[in-house]
């Protein structure tokens, strides 16, 4: 085995410590990647929150770094090469969704990149909140050049998450697109909106963030609690992407999505209630998604570089990252945290 350094939940998930880790010696087609920078996302706070002790959870699912080895078989790197790596670490490889490159939506479903569990030896993984990680390497994926490895971490997850359904749904110039909750996958949302030419809006329950929804290249801003506000965007919207970390009424918001339009929900993954006439009125649709798949996050990267595209960060010291999910916690962020994991070398 190889050891490392990382942060792992206390038993209640009240708290990460520093503990030594181990990674598994590297099979023919593994990386290993020097951890540089890690983001902090909002499902980590939710894993913490659940965590009942069973088994260990060292969360991180967002990072870039450097590759420092690579097993015998792996062609596509090289030690030193920047890479970065997502929610996804491994899938069954031969279901028609892998087959398509949606190896997101894997029939065994994916090995996520913690908490997941290996489907070689069994053993849980654990997350990027770590010095090293190592990974196979049809999901590790080369940092384009030109993006800022701690800001783009964020893209990993964040990004991702709301790239592949706004690809999905054609997105493009004129789409009226709205982005509900301006937190880390929200601010990306909008940032691809708006490169993508789509007229874009915020809806945040915080008018505070009028400023930076603007700066972001917004267009407006709808508060969510100022029910006026509300009901003059009814049926504005062809999509709606629903960032919202918290269980909420999805009623509000399908009301505000133009006929034939899409209610995309893929913050709050519990159960919704619906009430069928706020999709009949207007023929819309609920849909969800999670994460993405190989194709398309190689697809993101890519237009990221072109556009210039990474994430607002604050960058800290991983030592505070008990600091970082207490304020990420409460909504103290604009608009993601990302851990520098050069104090655990
Ligand atoms: N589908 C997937 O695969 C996937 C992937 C990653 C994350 N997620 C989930 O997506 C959600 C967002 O993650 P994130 O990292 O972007 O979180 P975040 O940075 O905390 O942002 C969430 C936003 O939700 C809004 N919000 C928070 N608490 C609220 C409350 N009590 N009432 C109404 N709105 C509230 C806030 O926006 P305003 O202040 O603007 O209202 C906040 O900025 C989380 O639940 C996360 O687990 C899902
Ligand atoms: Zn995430
Ligand atoms: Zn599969």
């Amino acid at each position: 085995m190889r050891s490392t350094v990382g942060w792992k939940a206390d038993r209640d998930g009240t708290r990460l410590e520093r503990v030594a880790l181990e990674r598994r010696d590297l099979r023919p087609d593994d990386v290993a990647v020097r951890v540089d920078f890690c983001g902090v996302c909002h499902t980590d706070l939710h894993a913490l929150h659940g965590h009942t002790g069973d088994g260990p959870l060292v969360p991180g699912h967002e990072f870039t770094g450097t590759v420092t080895a690579v097993g015998s078989d792996v062609t596509r790197f090289a030690v030193g090469d920047p890479v970065a790596v997502g929610n996804i670490v491994d899938s069954c490889g031969t279901c028609a969704m892998c087959r398509i490159g949606q190896e997101n939506f894997c029939h065994e479903f994916p090995t996520l990149t913690y908490g997941g569990t290996d489907r070689h030896d069994g053993s849980t993984t654990l997350g990027g909140y770590s010095r090293e990680y190592v990974v196979r390497d049809g999901f590790v994926y080369p940092l384009p050049d030109g993006l800022d490895p701690a800001a783009a971490a964020p893209l990993l997850c964040a990004g991702i998450t709301v790239w592949e359904p706004m690809s999905a749904l054609g997105v493009g110039p004129d789409t009226r697109v709205a982005v509900a909750g301006l937190g880390g996958l929200g601010h990306l949302a909008v940032k691809f909106a708006v490169a993508l030419g789509a007229r874009t809006t915020v809806l945040s329950r915080s008018a505070d963030k009028a400023d930076d929804a603007r700066a972001l290249g917004a267009d407006d801003l709808v508060v969510t609690t100022d029910e006026q506000q509300t009901a003059a965007a009814r049926d504005r919207f062809d999509v709606v992407i629903d960032t919202i970390a918290v269980p909420h009424d999805v009623g509000p918001y399908l009301r505000m999505v133009a006929m034939d339009g899409t209610l995309s929900h893929l913050g709050h993954l519990g159960p919704v209630t619906v009430d069928m006439m706020d999709l009949l009125v207007g023929r819309k649709k609920l849909a969800s998604a999670g994460s993405g798949g190989t194709t398309t996050t190689a697809a993101m990267l890519e237009f990221c570089a072109r556009h210039g595209i990474t994430a607002d960060v604050e960058v800290l010291p991983s030592s505070k990252v008990n600091e970082a999910l207490e304020r990420l916690g409460r909504g103290d962020v604009r608009y993601r945290f990302v851990l520098d994991m050069a104090d655990l070398a």
